[in-house]
């Protein structure tokens, strides 16, 4: 039996042919999502790439992850901090009257930590924290193995907890969250408002500035690059100590494309989120960049049809 995953992301988006039965991607397409175009065209092309994708096969069901507040029972995003005109959107609805198949609809980073959990780095775990670092900073978490949602399916918004308090404009309205420095969108920000400080960084000489260009500055001594990543780093590892806090999990997968960055992003969050958890953590969790990165989200999503829609 065919599935169909989505990983609807504020830069790109995924989709993906899955087998059931062991997770395996037959076919995956990419696409840029385009947000500006509105919210029509975003699912029309979504509607396009799943065509092609399951062309020739047989499908139960769409399963997307999609970034903001989801009402998981109707399919509609309610709010999305980096889509301005998705606000109380039938996503769920629209996608499934071009496709005539069932939809369901889920928060990106919860699709993305239940894919985590059923092929990936959360396999065999009970108690895990994700985090996905792309154009937003998404959470999902998963406790004494059940996805937390809270009351109305849209908890674990673990991108807005406030790190820096009068820190950093975030797409949600409020200042500092952890995605308002730790997001792709958040490090090209930083960096291109160092540039007036920093003129002679390596950063500029670059095509395009992005979050992997301040990361390859910093490997290189550059200063700039290295005062950025310090700031990401610091911001990720308060966000993250605090989760270890509240939900002691075994393990915290942390993925997206800033997570690719490894070691220079890891080896020192590791160091300062041991620094910052009480005693009593230490030793009980471990903090990993996610094997799957690119697919997850995929499978996670995928994995809701099985949950929600076949009996
Ligand atoms: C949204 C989350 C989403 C994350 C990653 C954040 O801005 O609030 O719902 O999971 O971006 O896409
Ligand atoms: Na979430
Ligand atoms: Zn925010």
């Amino acid at each position: 039996m065919y599935v169909v995953g989505i990983d609807l992301g504020g830069t790109f988006f995924k989709v993906g042919l899955v087998d059931a039965k062991d997770g395996r991607i037959l076919r995956k397409i990419e696409r840029e999502t385009k947000v500006e175009e509105g919210r029509d065209k975003v699912v029309e092309r979504m509607a396009q790439a799943v065509l092609e994708v399951t062309e020739g096969n047989e499908y139960v069901g769409v399963g997307v992850g999609s970034p903001g507040s989801i009402d998981h029972d109707k399919g509609v995003v309610r709010f999305s901090p980096n889509f301005p005109d998705w606000v109380n959107f039938e996503l769920g609805e629209k996608l499934s009257s071009f496709l005539s198949k069932p939809v369901f609809v889920e928060n990106d980073a919860n699709a993305f930590v239940l894919g985590e959990r059923w092929f990936g780095a959360g396999k065999g775990h009970e108690h895990i924290v994700a985090l996905t670092l792309g154009t937003g900073v998404g959470g999902g978490v998963i406790s004494h193995g059940v996805l937390i949602t809270g009351k109305d399916g849209i908890g674990t918004e673990l991108g807005h907890v406030i790190v820096e308090p009068n820190g950093p404009l975030c797409g949600c309205g409020n200042y500092g969250c952890l995605e308002a420095i730790a997001s792709a969108t958040a490090i090209k920000r930083m960096a291109l408002e160092g540039q007036k400080k920093f003129p002679e960084s390596e950063i500029f000489l670059a095509e395009e500035v992005n979050a992997k260009v301040v990361f390859d500055a910093a490997r290189n001594g550059d200063l700039l690059g290295k005062t950025i990543v310090d700031r990401v780093v610091n911001a990720l590892a308060v966000g993250v100590a605090n989760f270890i806090h509240i939900f002691n999990p075994s393990i915290v997968v942390i993925g997206g494309g800033v997570s690719r960055a490894g070691d220079i992003l890891f080896t020192p969050l590791k160091e300062k989120v041991h620094h910052l958890v009480m005693p009593s953590f230490r030793g009980t969790y471990e903090i990993v960049q996610s094997p799957l990165v690119e697919d997850a989200g995929i499978l996670g999503a995928a994995s809701i049809v099985l949950q929600r829609g076949v009996k």
